[in-house]
């Protein structure tokens, strides 16, 4: 039986009366209820390695708005410390991890395979999902896109312009691909974890796309993502493939055929009529509010929300915000947002 799960017709190529709905960071510091059950961890980290309070922050945002989909409870950046990195978060900062430059460097990290004791934690909270979701909502696993993985690992943290992976990129290229390679591996058997778990559909997340200029975006930010889909579509053909290569500007189009993905989430900084007319022709697009509105709300809130389902509803379209929730959003601008996407 095909299933009638909203997110999941969307994904193959259904144009609905409504689109299904599910946003960014949908579990996070915006609601009281996730900073709660952090707290009870103790902190992000051993949040993301608890299966139970995991799967429970999963599920709190689905209880309070009763969003299409979920997405499990993790970190992009999970799968550098499998291979052996360091990894610890800085309050009010962000990530910080072991930096990776050198051969010597790179020769410590663990083969790709052997990533699994390390996750499997992960791999229990997809478990506990996959039961106790109600069944008309979607389980979306996910990963970092390889670039925007070796970003955070060659840098050590975030960085405005990732600059110090573009300077080993171009300074010692062998570094360089090795470990966009061993990454991309470590990628795919992972998500192929995660769908054997029980995920329904797998995201890639390169937020860092943007930066990469002329045959670089092809080479690091489209090919990688395109050998994972096709490593995973051959293992797992019926699991849809969302990508996101974020800051793609006019490089979007072409973008479902380049990487082999059945949805491509756009950025808000493409407007969705020029997406409807150029990116949706070739399947579904899942996007693209300015998660700004979630902090500022009231009529423009409204009318953006209502200009973007519009602009996209003559094909497949999941709504999504461009990136993530900040946690100054507030909570009841969320609910208006579900209601004016469900009111039409
Ligand atoms: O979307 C979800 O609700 C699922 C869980 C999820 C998190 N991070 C939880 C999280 C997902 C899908 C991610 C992806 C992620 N993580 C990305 C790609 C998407 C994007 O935002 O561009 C990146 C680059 C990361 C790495 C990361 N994790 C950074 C840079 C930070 C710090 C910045 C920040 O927002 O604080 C994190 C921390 C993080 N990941 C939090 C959450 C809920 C906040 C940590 C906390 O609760 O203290």
């Amino acid at each position: 039986m095909t299933s009638q799960k909203t997110v999941l017709r969307a994904l193959r190529g259904e144009t609905l009366p409504t689109p299904p709905i599910w946003m960014m960071r949908q579990a996070g510091r915006y609601l009281p209820e996730y900073r709660a059950t952090r707290a009870k961890a103790g902190d992000f980290l051993s949040l993301c390695y608890n299966p139970e309070l995991a799967a429970e922050v999963t599920l709190q945002p689905i209880r309070r708005y009763g969003f299409d989909a979920s997405i499990l409870f993790a970190d992009i950046l999970l799968v550098p410390q499998a291979l052996g990195a360091d990894l610890w978060f800085v309050t009010g900062e962000g990530p910080r991890l072991s930096t990776i430059t050198t051969q010597a460097e790179f020769d410590k990290l663990k083969p790709a395979d052997d990533i699994h004791e390390h996750l499997s934690p992960i791999y229990e909270t997809v478990g506990i999902l996959a039961k106790e979701l109600p069944s008309d909502t979607t389980l979306i696993g996910f990963a970092g896109a390889p670039w925007t993985v070796a970003t955070y690992m060659i840098a050590g943290k975030g960085t405005p312009d990732q600059g110090p992976a573009h300077a080993l990129k171009d300074e010692n290229r062998a570094v360089f691909d090795a470990l966009m390679e061993r990454i991309t591996h470590a990628t795919i058997s992972y998500l192929s974890a995660q769908i054997e778990a029980g995920v329904e559909v797998v995201k890639l997340f390169d937020s860092w796309a943007g930066s990469l200029q002329d045959a670089d975006f092809m080479r690091y930010s489209i090919k990688p993502m395109q050998v994972i889909t096709a490593a995973l579509k051959a293992k797992h053909p019926n699991t849809p493939i969302i990508a996101f290569p974020r800051g793609a500007g006019e490089r979007y189009v072409g973008a479902h055929a380049s990487i082999g993905a059945d949805c491509i989430a756009l950025d808000d900084g493409v407007t969705a009529e020029w997406a409807a007319r150029h990116v949706q022709t070739d399947g579904c697009v899942q996007g693209n509010l300015a998660s700004s509105h979630m902090v500022s709300g009231g009529d423009a809130l409204v009318s953006e929300t209502r200009r973007i389902v519009d602009a996209l509803s003559g094909g497949p379209h999941i709504f999504n915000l461009g990136h993530g929730i900040t946690p100054d959003a507030d909570p009841e601008n969320v609910q208006l947002m579900i209601d004016t996407v469900r009111q039409r």
